[in-house]
C-alpha cells in the first residue's frame, strides 16, 4: 500500500477524496490535515460549524475509520513520511505548502497554484497522459525529491475530455463555451451565499474564464522537446454560477478543421470514450470515460452527475451548428468534487503509480 495525506481533509473537496480513498486499493490515508483551526481536533469535531453542527458535504456518510482520526496543522506534517501528499486547499495556501512538500514527495493538487508554470503538467489520464514526462524535468530543474501535478480547474474537466476525441478524429478551429456551475464549486468558505443564488444565476466568476481558455489549450498540447506547445485552436468561456447543488454543465460550439456528420462525431465520442481506459488497469477509471445521450432532455444533473461513481462525463443535444464553419454543438455534464476533484486527483495519482513515477 502507498501511505497518503490529504491536506484540506475538512473542506468540500477534503470530504470527497476520504470518501473515494475509504478502502482504496492501493493508497492508504495515514494522515488529515487542515489549517490551524481545525488542528489537534478529532475529524469529527473539525468539521464543526460555529452552532456545533456538523458540516459534512457529501451524500456518503463519514468512512468509520476517519470519524475520530487527528488532524494535524499542514504546516507541521513531514512530507517523507508520505508516498503522495494530495492536497484540496485554496491557491494561496497551495502556494506555500506544495513547494514544501515537493521537496521530498509526490504532491498531487486540486489548486490553481502552480497549474501555468512551463515544467508543471496539467494531468487528465486518458486524455494527456505523455505529459506526465515533464515531471523528471521538473524535479531535476528545481533539485526536489518530488514534485507538483495539479489537476484542472473542475470546469475545464468536462470540456477536455470531450474535446480530444474531436481533435484527434476532426481537428479543432474554435471553441465556445457557456458554463452553468454547480454551488460546491465554490467550496465551503467562503463558498456562495444563499441569498444570492436562490431564485438566481451569477454572471461572473473570477478568474474561470481565463483558467479554463489557458487549461484547455496547455491539456491538448503537445510536448515538444521538454515543453508544451498548447493546442493551435481558439477559445473563448463565460462561466456562471447557477443554483444546482453538484455538476457542471457546459454549453460547447466548436468549429472543426474537417466536416463531421453528427453520427460520426456520436460515434467518436463513444468510442473514445469506451476505449480509453481499457486494460489500463487504473482502479478509479471509468467503464465509459463518455457517454451520449439521444434524449433531448439529458444530460440532466440530478440524473446524471453520479454516472460511473462522478467520473463519466455525460454529453447530450450533438447538432450541427449552422453558425460556424464546420460546426458542431452540444451539451456536457461533468462532477465537479467527483471526476473534476478528488476522484479525478486520484485518478492522476493511479496513473502515476502504473507510470512508475511514485
Ligand atoms: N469545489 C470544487 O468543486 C473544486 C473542484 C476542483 C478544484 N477545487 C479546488 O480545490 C481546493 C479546495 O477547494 P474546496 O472547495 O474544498 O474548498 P473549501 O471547502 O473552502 O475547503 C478549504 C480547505 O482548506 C483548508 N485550509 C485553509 N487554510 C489552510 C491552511 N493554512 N493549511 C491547510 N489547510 C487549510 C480548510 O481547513 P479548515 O477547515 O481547517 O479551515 C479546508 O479543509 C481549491 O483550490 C479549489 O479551487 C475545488
Amino acid at each position: 500500500m502507498y501511505s497518503v495525506a490529504v491536506i484540506g481533509a475538512t473542506g468540500v473537496v477534503g470530504q470527497q477524496f476520504l470518501v473515494a480513498l475509504d478502502r482504496h486499493p492501493w493508497f492508504k490515508v495515514d494522515c488529515l490535515a487542515a489549517s490551524p483551526r481545525s488542528a489537534g481536533k478529532p475529524y469529527i469535531e473539525a468539521l464543526r460549524g460555529p452552532e456545533g453542527e456538523v458540516r459534512w458535504f457529501c451524500d456518503e456518510p463519514i468512512p468509520e475509520s476517519f470519524i475520530d482520526m487527528e488532524v494535524k496543522d499542514s504546516s507541521t506534517i513531514d512530507p517523507s513520511d508520505f508516498d503522495i501528499i494530495f492536497t484540496a486547499v485554496e491557491s494561496d495556501v497551495a502556494l506555500k505548502i506544495e513547494p514544501v512538500y515537493a521537496k521530498e514527495t509526490a504532491v498531487v493538487s486540486t489548486a490553481s497554484a502552480f497549474r501555468y508554470e512551463e515544467d508543471v503538467p496539467i494531468l487528465v489520464p486518458g486524455i494527456n497522459d505523455n505529459h506526465v514526462k515533464l515531471i523528471e524535468l521538473q524535479k531535476k530543474r528545481r533539485g526536489w525529491n518530488g514534485f507538483i501535478t495539479p489537476i484542472p480547474n473542475c470546469t475545464t474537466t468536462g470540456l477536455v475530455v470531450t474535446l480530444k476525441p474531436l481533435l484527434d478524429e476532426f481537428g479543432l478551429d474554435k471553441v465556445i463555451m457557456t458554463s452553468m456551475q454547480a454551488l460546491s464549486g465554490a467550496g465551503r468558505s467562503p463558498g456562495v451565499l444563499a441569498l444570492d443564488i436562490i431564485d438566481n444565476i451569477i454572471p461572473y466568476i473570477r478568474g474561470e474564464e481565463w483558467k479554463v481558455e489557458v487549461e484547455s489549450r496547455k491539456i491538448l498540447g503537445s510536448l515538444i522537446n521538454d515543453k508544451i506547445k498548447p493546442a493551435d485552436f481558439k477559445i473563448s468561456c463565460t462561466c456562471t454560477r447557477v443554483f444546482v447543488k453538484d455538476g457542471h454543465t457546459e454549453v460547447v460550439y466548436a468549429s472543426l478543421r474537417r466536416k463531421a456528420s453528427i453520427e460520426e462525431v456520436k460515434e467518436v465520442f463513444t468510442r473514445f470514450g469506451e476505449s480509453v481506459f481499457r486494460n489500463k488497469d487504473l482502479p478509479s477509471a471509468p467503464e465509459r470515460f463518455i457517454i451520449c445521450f439521444d434524449d433531448p432532455f439529458r444530460p440532466q444533473p440530478r440524473l446524471d452527475r453520479d454516472l460511473y461513481g462522478g467520473m463519466a462525463v455525460a454529453v447530450g443535444r450533438i447538432r450541427e451548428d449552422p453558425a460556424l464553419e464546420n460546426g458542431v454543438k452540444y451539451v456536457l455534464l461533468s462532477h465537479n468534487t467527483r471526476l473534476g476533484a478528488a476522484k479525478g486527483a486520484i485518478l492522476v495519482a493511479e496513473l502515476l503509480v502504473r507510470e512508475g513515477v511514485v
